[in-house]
């Protein structure tokens, strides 16, 4: 049995920033509303004509993790990637990624667990690694969240919280069990599926049965978000989750060097740290400018907070996240 090590981390957020006064001029909200809800100030959408797609930024970032983890593109065994926003109905991005970034003709897997994305994804890459099957394997998590979505005055409960972007992390092999990626915890419950989610096009409600309704009212295919309810859920589901990482490797609150919580919202991020009695510099928040970028935001979170110097060696490092399914989980990491 082996440990896996993340020795690489790498993100790319397009160039084009969206303010929250850039969406009141497209829809009946304020920059007011969407601070006080949400923290959010800005994210960052792709431009009409950019090249940019969830593949595409994911491959972006890919190319930072492998360069910065010290192994060639022709090491990666295996390729995880995240996300609730694919480029093709099917094949998931994860092919896509062997293509764009020529790694050799390896297995390519994609999760489909939205906000949880990125830990699943870890928790996935994790175990082939723990086995000793795969060596090294490239997890990304990316998100082209502004295409899908409604810009209208309809669409604001939903439209004003995402942002676009993408991270991708090289786990590697490491034979010393103390450190790396000490466990992974992961949860779901289907029976919340409808309340957060987007119906359509999908096999029950299919392209021809939508365009030939022609339905100015069918919403099915944006997404549909029961905010209060998503959120009394999230701030229970995120500190079980902590809980049972801290718990698992003995672990107590006050160990925490680095919470990364998934960026759903900052007032749950807030109301966490309150409730762990966490300092402001052991959990890291960047909704303030990217929103919620889904699978990717975990992976983005983490790569800044390393680049920034916050993530040092032997730290206590914990990913938590909660989303759509609902899914939530968590990874202790010992860096
Ligand atoms: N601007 C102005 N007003 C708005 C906007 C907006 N962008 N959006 C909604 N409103 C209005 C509503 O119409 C409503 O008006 P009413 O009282 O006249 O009916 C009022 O503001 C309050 O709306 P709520 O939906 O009750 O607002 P809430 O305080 O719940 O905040 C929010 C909404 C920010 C979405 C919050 O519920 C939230 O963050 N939920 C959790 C999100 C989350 O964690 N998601 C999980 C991850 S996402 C994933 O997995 C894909």
């Amino acid at each position: 049995m082996y440990n896996s090590k993340i020795i690489g981390l790498g993100k790319y957020v397009p160039d084009h920033v969206v303010t929250n006064d850039d969406l009141s001029k497209m829809m009946d909200t304020s920059d007011e509303w969407i601070q006080e809800r949400t923290g959010i100030i800005e994210r960052r959408w792709i431009k009409e004509g950019s090249e940019d797609t969830s593949a595409v930024m994911g491959a972006k970032a890919a190319r930072i993790a492998i360069e910065r983890s010290g192994v060639t593109k022709d090491d990666i065994d295996f390729i995880v990637f995240a996300t609730l926003s694919p480029d093709y109905y099917f094949p998931g991005c994860g092919v896509q990624i062997q293509d764009l970034l020529d790694v050799p003709t390896v297995g390519a897997l994609d999760v489909r667990n939205q906000c949880s994305g990125f830990v699943y994804a870890v928790a996935v890459a994790d175990q082939f690694i723990k086995t000793g099957m795969y060596k090294n394997v490239l997890v990304i998590g990316a998100e082209y969240h502004s295409g899908g979505l409604e810009k209208t005055t309809r669409g604001r409960g939903v439209t004003v919280i995402f942002g676009d972007g993408a991270g991708a992390a090289v786990l590697s092999r490491t034979e010393d069990r103390t450190r790396g990626i000490l466990s992974s915890h992961l949860h779901s419950e289907g029976k919340y599926a409808e309340e957060l989610m987007v119906a359509g096009p999908s096999i029950k409600h299919w392209v021809p049965e939508i365009l030939e309704a022609n339905d100015p009212n069918d919403t099915s295919y944006y997404p549909y978000m029961n905010g209060t309810f998503v959120f009394k859920h999230a701030v229970v589901r995120f500190s079980e989750a902590i809980v049972e990482g801290l718990e698992a490797n003995n672990l107590k609150k006050e160990d925490i060097d680095m919470l990364i919580p998934h960026q759903a919202n900052l007032r749950i991020s807030q109301f966490i740290q309150k409730k762990f009695r966490l300092r402001d510099d052991q959990v890291y928040n960047n909704i303030q400018k990217y929103g919620n970028t889904t699978a990717a935001s975990v992976i983005i979170a983490l790569t800044e907070a390393w680049e920034e110097g916050k993530i040092n060696e032997g730290d206590n490092v914990v990913l938590a996240a909660f989303g759509s399914g609902f899914t939530w989980g968590s990874v202790i990491i010992k860096w």
